[in-house]
């Protein structure tokens, strides 16, 4: 596991811009890697049924990322996370038996609304945050994870390169620190969703 992380790492050099993107929400990103909701997943103790609120949850960004950015950019079928996000909530659904589109199981809709309505460079955020997390944070994420084929990518090393080349196309000195600006908004939006399902009551069976 610890080789396959370290390859994963080293599968592209960044520039200048993302070294200072990673510096500058480094806390942010340490906070969330710690939160209870996550370490859960990676513990194996979260349950399935809150596992299935949260892709429930991030379907919709995810979704918004590949109809604004991908549209114009086409990219390989692989990266394409909402389709396997799908088949995994319809495998949780077969499995728990469950309406989970219920509202009260619904967090999503500021950062959505947010999302909807920035500049598309800026959306560029919510790429970065949720697309490099399921390639390196996935990695180990998907150990304890039932239904995981949001974290399986056909060329791991090649796919990153993509992404990360999206994000640095345009990048530069003078939007750096806005970018930095709504990574960080990126990560509270996270955190709050891992806050309000961590604080749902389990489904009484
Ligand atoms: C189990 C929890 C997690 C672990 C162990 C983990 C670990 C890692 C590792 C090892 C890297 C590569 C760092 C490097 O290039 O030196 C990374 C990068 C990253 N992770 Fe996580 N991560 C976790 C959770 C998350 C979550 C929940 C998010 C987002 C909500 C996230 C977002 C990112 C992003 C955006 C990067 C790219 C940073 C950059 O190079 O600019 N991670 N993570």
């Amino acid at each position: 596991m610890l080789l396959h992380l370290l390859n994963v790492i080293t599968a592209y050099r960044p520039n200048k811009f993302s070294k200072q993107v990673k510096k500058a929400t480094k806390e942010k990103h340490d906070a969330i890697e710690k939160h209870p909701f996550i370490k859960s997943m990676i513990d194996g103790t979260l349950s399935d049924f809150k596992y299935a609120i949260y892709l429930n949850n991030l379907l919709p960004i995810y979704k918004a990322v590949e109809m604004f950015l991908f549209y114009s950019n086409p990219v390989d079928k692989d990266l394409l996370q909402s389709r396997k996000i799908n088949n995994d909530l319809n495998e949780y659904i077969r499995l728990l038996g469950i309406n989970i589109d219920r509202p009260e199981y619904i967090f999503n809709k500021e950062w959505l609304n947010y999302f909807l309505f920035k500049d598309k460079f800026l959306q560029k955020a919510e790429l970065y945050i949720r697309w490099l997390a399921d390639m390196y944070g996935g990695q180990i994420i998907k150990r304890n994870i039932r239904f995981n084929s949001k974290y399986n990518f056909n060329d791991l090393r090649n796919e990153i390169k993509i992404i990360r080349r999206m994000i640095e196309d345009g990048l530069d000195e003078a939007n750096v620190e806005r970018f930095i600006e709504e990574v960080n908004k990126a990560y509270e939006f996270h955190r709050q969703l891992a806050d309000k399902i961590n604080e749902l009551p389990e489904r009484s069976l």
